[in-house]
């Protein structure tokens, strides 16, 4: 019997999408990178293109108060998501790979900002559909399990408490166990940057929701890796 699903993607010449959606820091992009790895598929990280537009407009949009839609959205066309030699892709800003450009500070406060602009999600939404017309594909970020991909395969939403968020960024950072005003610190900024992507994060209703707070890295891999075997038996 042909499934709902895989009638489908006939858009993405038959291709599997895994939208993997949460808030800041919920582990979303490296653990889509290991569940894409575990199931042969590419990871797709929504968030970078976003960076990757903001630090564009950072070097050629003028000063951020002055920002306009559409010269960021001229930006943006200075972006470009390649495929690299392991399984996902390099993002280049007007060719050269800015993969490390991508974290700064900087482009951490001005994203928000470029995020709401309905120019931008739409420019980051058609790189995003394209490659999954080519590639299965693992994406993860805000809404690509509603506004994306409503078609999706697997939808996982991923949350854990703030503290646990904050915890686990600051390791990654500073590599060291961070102290506990160092982690309250975090948690602020990180509460505040939830308010600010509140209206583009949205858990599709057919979405599993899974609290990492309390599971380790291959703990929540190994679900969504055995969800998304699951799904695709099941066609
Ligand atoms: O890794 P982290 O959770 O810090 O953020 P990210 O995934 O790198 O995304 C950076 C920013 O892009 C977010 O804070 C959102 O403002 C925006 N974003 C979005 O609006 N929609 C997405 N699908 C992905 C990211």
């Amino acid at each position: 019997m042909t499934s709902l699903a895989s009638l489908d993607r006939t858009w993405r010449n038959g291709h599997r999408v895994v939208a993997i959606d949460g808030p800041a820091a919920s582990g979303k992009s490296s653990t889509a990178q290991w569940v894409a790895q575990d199931l042969g598929y590419r990871h797709v990280d929504s968030g970078a293109l976003y960076r990757a537009v903001t630090a564009a407009a950072l070097r050629w949009a003028g000063p951020p108060a002055n920002w306009d839609p559409s010269t960021v959205l001229d930006c943006a066309q200075r972006v470009t998501l390649a495929p690299n030699e392991g399984t996902s892709f390099d993002v280049w800003i007007d060719g050269h790979e800015a993969s490390e450009e991508l974290r700064s500070p900087e482009v951490t406060s001005h994203v928000a900002v470029v995020a709401q602009m309905q120019v931008v999600r739409s420019w980051v939404n058609s790189r995003v559909r394209e490659v999954a017309t080519r590639f299965d594909v693992v994406v993860d970020g805000r809404d690509m399990g509603t506004a994306v991909f409503p078609d999706a395969e697997l939808k996982i939403f991923l949350i854990a408490d703030p503290w646990e968020r904050a915890r686990r960024r600051l390791l990654q950072r500073v590599q060291r166990r961070p102290t506990d005003a160092e982690i309250a610190a975090e948690t602020e900024l990180l509460v505040r940057r939830d308010a600010a992507d509140a209206t583009q994060t949205v858990q599709a209703r057919d979405a599993i929701l899974i609290d990492t707070s309390a599971l380790t890295q291959e703990e929540q891999v190994g679900r969504i890796v055995a969800l998304a075997r699951a799904s695709a038996a099941g066609e």
